[in-house]
């Protein structure tokens, strides 16, 4: 069993592999977190909490004198609020009478031997042999009928713990929720960095080291999605930590809204780091028996720096967050029409640019943004699903007849959350939009967000959308989202209820994706928020591949690829080969590079092929070979990063799971006159084994190939790339 409880029902360990998770119910009713870290043995490490006298730090009631048991200064669980624990809680509340406290004490527990689910939410699924364990734990509040259960899961195999938490109101008079988080850590010693994942648009997440002091650290977002400018991720490592050695924590949040991420010490020096809803324009309501659920965090643990960390976040989500029939089913290799046309298209030039695609070895043609409503630019029409034939020249049930048959999928954009003031939509349900009466609401790309809250807007979008998507034979959905939300004011509360808003809205996207993936399960989904403003674990759910960024510059890409692989599986990064000088950037680089990293995410093309030579034109061809030769290994194997960018070069490697096939990419991307040598390191082998790499030929162990390494003799020209194999052989 990964879950053990003893001592009469209050000490809780939590085992995986190489981990163990500890809580103990003391003698107060406090649930104190004893340890997070490498595996022991389960024995009660209470003894580790060291108490003291602390001054200006406060007894409870039950201490009974005792000076020294101060929740200013224990770690926990479920840090109380405004009752005497000055750090950072998880959990505020707003009584009837105008009091605002919360303190929960322990009341009991329970186990199962399954995964829980979050009502409304994503969450890990258990799939197939491989089950996860459930605890819960109920926590009580001393003076109101609050009632928390804590919810803690364990894959042990995958050395991943959950957490998610449901708050109930089980009195009659209502309670407010000001605040909820979904996580705490508290680390009682050592010295802590924060990894936070850090962007703007088109420059998405990257990564940022800064040593958690007591200044305290925060990224989050208030954004109404998870965000381009911070990623409901972060990592907390000994500062010695590297790729391959020293501790690390991983916490990443299965929501798709707004998010705090902190960590701080305290005046002792004890590290607290926290995940959860962003508290700031968040309040939510509970009257008699409401409940309320808070999202799931996922905790990962490495005791061997970052690679393995990601590698396990990698297998979780791929195995146990992606679903449906793409989870596993090989990916088409897609020719998106953005930045092939733009709004300039009609069906001749789209027959012909998949009639190219086909001949290509192209599986899917994307008919992105401006095939609806008056939308010949990003002024206009969102919200009017209806198919603008007079642009296209015939009904999309036409044109994709004649995609299908060149033997194309065929692929649709859509932008469901929006509306355009003009459009018809806007002019009959103005209330339908997020805006503030009296105030003139912010524009972002000249569009309103609709207010996803209300059921009536998403029985109009499911509607429009299953309308189209059945009769037009779509394959394929891009989900686009191209604003940041304000103006929070939904009319069907008439304000009464706004700090419910935003998580409403999440809640409200999630619905309408499960109705919509209910009724077309064989759909491929690709998330997508100008890019990857809504990348995150909580999207995966219901899209196994998300558009990983605008910025298609294979150069920039090396970075946001980069960073986004410390949590997310390759196979999550929809990535593409697009046209140079490069739309976002003016660089020019070789097709070739451009393909490497493409090939290293969910793989596909977004240029006019009209306008690629015949020479380019067989590297498509070969690319697509490629892709699928090495498509289990990049997409399924163990990912390891080699050289980050920012270097000379930026180098990444793959490895199958049966250790007999290596591959590595590496772009050069600087340039000098007499170059030094350009060597890399080699990972992931078995020692033991023979390896004959491609590039020199040369059969050599693992143990040799991991310990010296590969020069290459032909340094690569700038943005130039190679790619290099490594076979096992019997020598
Ligand atoms: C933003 C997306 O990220 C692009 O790929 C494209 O779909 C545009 N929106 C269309 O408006």
């Amino acid at each position: 069993m990964a879950i053990s409880v003893e001592e009469n029902g209050r000490l809780f360990n939590l085992h995986t592999e190489d981990s163990t998770y500890q809580m103990y119910a003391d003698e107060c009713g406090v649930l104190l977190h004893t340890y997070y870290g490498k595996r022991t043995e389960g024995e009660n490490l209470t003894g580790l909490i060291y108490q003291a006298d602390v001054g200006f730090s406060g007894n409870p009631e039950e201490a009974a004198g005792n000076r020294e048991y101060s929740l200013d200064c224990l770690p926990q669980e479920l840090p109380s609020d405004g009752v005497g624990d000055y750090r950072e809680s998880c959990i505020s509340l707003l009584h009837e009478d105008g009091s605002m406290a919360a303190d929960f004490r322990f009341e009991g527990y329970e186990i199962f031997p399954y995964s829980y689910k979050v009502e409304g939410m994503p969450a890990l699924y258990d799939n197939g042999e491989e089950t996860g364990e459930t605890l819960v734990i109920t926590m009580r509040e001393k003076a109101s009928n609050a009632a928390v259960r804590l919810f803690y899961g364990v894959f042990e195999k995958e050395n991943i713990i959950t957490r998610a938490v449901r708050v109930e109101n089980r009195g009659k008079s209502g309670i407010v929720l000001a605040k909820c988080l979904s996580c705490c850590l508290d680390y009682q010693f050592g010295e802590y960095d924060l990894i936070t994942f850090a962007g703007r648009h088109v420059m998405e997440r990257t990564p940022e080291r800064s040593r958690i002091r007591r200044t305290k650290l925060e990224v989050g977002s208030l954004r109404g999605t998870s965000s381009h400018q911070y990623n409901p991720s972060v990592i907390l490592c000994a500062p010695e930590t590297t790729e391959d050695s020293g501790e690390c924590y991983g916490m990443c949040l299965a929501y798709s809204g707004n998010f705090t991420a902190c960590a701080q010490k305290d005046q002792r020096g004890q590290t607290r780091a926290l995940m959860g809803i962003h508290p700031e324009k968040f309040s939510f309501r509970l009257g008699e028996g409401d409940a309320f659920d808070a999202p799931q965090v996922i905790l990962g643990y490495s005791d061997s720096g970052f690679a393995k960390l990601s590698q396990q976040y990698h297998k979780i989500l791929r195995e146990h967050m992606c679903r449906g029939k793409y989870q596993y089913t090989k990916r088409p290799v897609l020719l998106n029409s953005w930045e092939a046309t733009y709004f300039d298209f009609n069906k001749e030039k789209l027959v012909a640019l998949a009639e190219l695609a086909a001949d290509l070895g192209i599986e899917m043609l994307v008919l992105d943004d401006g095939w609806f409503g008056k939308r010949d630019d990003d002024n206009s029409g969102l919200g009017d699903w209806y198919v603008n034939e007079k642009k296209l020249g015939g009904s999309l049930k036409e044109l994709g007849e004649r995609i299908h048959g060149l033997g194309l999928k065929f692929g649709l954009w859509f932008e469901p959350e929006m509306v355009s003031e003009d459009s018809d939509l806007y002019r009959a349900h103005p209330d339908w939009a997020l805006q503030i009466p009296g105030r003139e609401p912010n524009r972002g790309r000249n569009q309103l967000v609709l207010d996803m809250s209300r059921e009536d807007v998403r029985d109009y979008l499911y509607g429009r959308l299953a309308d189209i998507v059945e009769n037009a034979g779509i394959d394929y959905v891009k989900w686009d989202m191209n604003r940041s939300i304000c103006d929070i004011y939904s009319h069907q509360y008439a304000g009464s209820r706004n700090g419910e808003v935003y998580h409403r809205f999440v809640l409200g996207v999630y619905d309408l994706m499960e109705r919509f993936l209910n009724r077309f399960p064989d759909i491929l989904l690709e998330g997508c928020s100008g890019g990857g403003g809504r990348f995150d674990a909580g999207m995966l759910y219901y899209s196994p591949q998300i558009w990983c960024s605008d910025n298609t510059d294979a150069v920039n890409r090396l970075e946001i690829q980069y960073g986004t692989s410390f949590f997310y599986p390759l196979s999550s990064m929809g990535s593409h080969v697009s046209a140079v000088p490069n739309h976002q950037t003016g660089r020019v680089t070789p097709f070739r590079t451009r393909g490497h990293v493409a090939l290293s995410g969910s793989f596909g093309y977004e240029l006019d092929l009209n306008k690629i030579s015949e020479e380019e034109k067989a590297m498509v061809r070969e690319q697509i070979k490629d892709f699928r030769r090495y498509d289990s290994l990049i997409r399924e194997g163990d990912y390891y990063r080699l050289a980050a960018p920012g270097g000379r070069f930026c180098a990444w490697e793959f490895v199958d799971g049966k250790k007999e096939h290596a591959l590595q990419i590496l772009v050069m991307t600087s340039a000098e006159g007499n170059p030094l040598p350009v060597h890399t390191v080699v990972k992931g082998l078995l020692p033991d084994k023979n390896y004959r790499c491609s590039e020199n030929g040369r059969a050599y162990s693992g143990k040799t190939w991991m310990g010296a390494g590969l020069t290459l003799h032909a340094v690569p020209k700038e943005y130039e790339s190679v790619l290099i194999e490594w076979e096992m052989v019997d020598r």
